[in-house]
């Protein structure tokens, strides 16, 4: 290696070493406008994001920078009242054709009944992997922390805190883990009547339009993608890249028994339980302890 090329390295290091993670607040900033622009708005100074459904549209914002691995935190207040059809979603998505994602998505309902909090996660294409819970609050009465842990070794999905869902590296059983790709961040709010509520028995009713969810606290602590060169460096063990460190890449003991309070009392849906749907041929991961 010559003298140049030890430099560009020493270089190149010294610029991922000082690459800050992204901690923007504003969804101004933070994030564009890609569909029905004239219903979503941002309010008071920035940090809040309301998002409209009417007759006419749906919203939705996507996030200017893509990641890879870190924790990307929004809070959430979603549309009260006779929300029956709606669903609002919060997801991070890599596009193209063999996509990686990560979803929350809230399933509307009519008045008093609960939502669905709906899970799913998709690697290089391949999805169905959905889990479903009832949320233990009312999800309309006000903002709740709902955050994605994503890093090498494991994706978690937490409701303020409690992590509801964790899905683990199963590669070496050969099936893909979203780790090859940078994903943006996506709210969107929209009329999914054809199966959201009750399989799609429940019609949007508009006279309840229009519909608001609203938006707080877009946090991005996470590795900025800056194409496949981060495919290492946002994976690489180092102080910076906490999400990667040994804390972060399985659960504690406390966390684990909050999951498995939440599972046994509002897990709904387990795309593992569902021998009929995979016709007995169920996904390889649905056979490991997820510790
Ligand atoms: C949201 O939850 C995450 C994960 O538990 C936490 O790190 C973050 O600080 C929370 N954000 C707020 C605003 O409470
Ligand atoms: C809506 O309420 C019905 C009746 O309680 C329930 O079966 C369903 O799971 C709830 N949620 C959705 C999104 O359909
Ligand atoms: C729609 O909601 C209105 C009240 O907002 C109610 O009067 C009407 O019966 C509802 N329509 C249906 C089809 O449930």
């Amino acid at each position: 290696m010559g003298k140049q090329e030890v430099l560009l390295l020493v270089l190149v290091f010294a610029v991922v070493a000082f690459e800050q993670p992204i901690v923007d607040a504003k969804f101004s900033n933070s994030m564009h406008f890609n569909w029905g622009v004239q219903h979503s708005s941002v309010v008071g100074d920035g940090d809040e994001l309301h998002l409209v459904l009417d007759q006419m549209s749906g919203s939705g914002v996507q996030s200017k920078k893509r990641f890879m691995f870190g924790s990307i935190e929004m809070l959430i207040k979603l549309v009260p009242g006779n929300s029956a059809g709606t669903v609002t979603a919060y997801y991070l998505s890599s596009s193209g054709i063999k996509h990686d994602e990560i979803d929350f998505e809230f399933l509307g309902n009519v008045s008093g009944q609960p939502y669905i909090i709906h899970t799913n996660i998709y690697a290089q294409g391949n999805g169905r992997k959905e889990q479903q819970f009832y949320p233990w609050f009312d999800p309309t009465a006000d903002f709740h922390n709902y955050t994605i842990h994503w890093n090498p070794r494991e994706i978690v999905w937490f409701v303020d805190g409690l992590p509801i869902r964790v899905y683990r590296n199963y590669e070496n059983m050969g099936v893909p883990f979203p780790n090859q790709q940078g994903m943006w961040v996506y709210s969107s709010l929209w009329n999914a009547d054809n199966w959201a509520t009750r399989g799609g028995l429940e019609k949007i009713n508009w006279s309840g339009a229009p519909f608001v969810a609203q938006f707080q606290r877009f946090r991005a602590r996470a590795c900025k993608w800056n194409g496949p060169v981060s495919i290492s460096q946002c994976a690489l063990d180092s102080p910076g890249n906490w999400w990667s460190s040994p804390t972060y890449s399985k659960l504690s003991y406390t966390k684990q028994g909050q999951m498995k309070w939440v599972r046994d009392n509002y897990m709904i849906y387990d795309y593992c339980k569902d021998t009929k749907r995979f016709n007995g041929q169920m996904p390889p991961e649905c056979f490991q302890q997820q510790y």
